[in-house]
């Protein structure tokens, strides 16, 4: 695998590599890679010929009280990581090969609506950080395809909009959320949480669990399921933040109609903010 730092380095390598016909899967993350991560590789090495990763932690899309100066970084270990499960090249950037000032673009992405609901409610500007910098990345790769994970169900959704709206010529997948043996979704977040918190945090993906047999059943209405959700989390120790029945489609509130759900979850748990969703199809 070869790793460049520079854009212009990356670019030549891709140039050379789209001269003989091949095709370009991209994977874009923040490092501290993890076995979810993997999966998104592996996945791209059945997609095309060239597998190409990013590792940038953006400043653009945290906020001044965030984890951003703390986020863990482990670069050696992420190459080693990405090399053994087939990729090709690694793009790790510094903020200021990325951003003028080293945080921001004065150019900025924004779907509207979107970016403003549910983890964007709670994080104000992170969206248009995420939109921001992924178009900035799809600029310099120009993969074919692009794969995220479903674990961050909303930042998806912006991304299939932001190519859609844009017209962009990047086919985007979504890979199944990949769990730890207890349930507990896998990040890189998981990391700040304490061995008392860890035992806990499982408990998200099973109140989701719960929630969804809840909505199969058919035994609550959306607002009690939501309620309850929001109380078995809080009896384990979680600050609430948003526990939301949604439409797959738009992440808006369901139509009575609506067959296609997802049920999104987001919590505090010491100094950690975990996310999770799951999909559920009605009959
Ligand atoms: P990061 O949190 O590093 O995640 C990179 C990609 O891995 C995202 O598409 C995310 O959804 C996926 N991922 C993380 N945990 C996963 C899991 N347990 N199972 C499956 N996929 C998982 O998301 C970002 O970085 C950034 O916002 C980024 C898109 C790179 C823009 O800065």
């Amino acid at each position: 695998m070869n790793t460049f730092h520079t854009i212009a380095e990356l670019r030549a390598a891709l140039k050379i590599e789209r001269l003989q016909d091949k095709s370009i899967i991209f994977v874009p993350t923040m490092g501290n890679l993890h076995d979810g991560h993997m999966s998104l590789i592996r996945r791209a090495v059945t997609e095309g010929d060239v597998v190409v990763s990013s590792i940038f932690v953006n400043p653009m899309q945290f906020s001044a009280n965030e984890d951003l100066e703390r986020y863990p970084k482990t670069l050696e270990e992420d190459k080693r990581l990405l090399e053994a499960n087939g990729c090709h090249y690694l793009f790790a950037p510094d903020a200021l090969e990325m951003y003028p000032d080293g945080k921001r673009s004065q150019t900025q992405i924004e779907v509207v609506g979107l970016s403003d609901i549910l983890c964007g409610a709670s994080r104000p500007g992170h969206f248009v950080g995420v939109s921001t910098v992924v178009t900035k990345l799809f600029n310099i790769v120009q993969p074919d395809c692009a794969i995220f994970g479903n674990k961050d169900f909303q930042q998806l959704k912006v991304i299939e909009d932001m190519v859609r709206d844009l017209s962009s010529n990047v086919r985007i997948i979504g890979i199944d959320t990949a769990r730890n043996d207890d349930g507990l979704a896998m990040s890189s977040r998981n990391g700040y949480l304490t061995e008392e918190e860890r035992r806990i945090a499982p408990a998200m993906y099973q109140t989701l669990l719960w929630a969804k047999e809840a909505l199969l059943t058919n035994s609550a209405s959306h607002e009690d399921i939501r309620e309850q959700a929001q109380q078995k989390l809080e009896a384990v120790g979680f600050r609430r933040d948003y526990f939301e029945i949604r439409a797959q489609d738009n992440l808006q509130t369901p139509s009575e109609e609506e067959k296609s759900l997802v049920i999104l979850a987001a919590a505090y748990l010491g100094n950690a903010r975990l996310i999770d969703n799951i999909r559920i199809e009605l009959a």
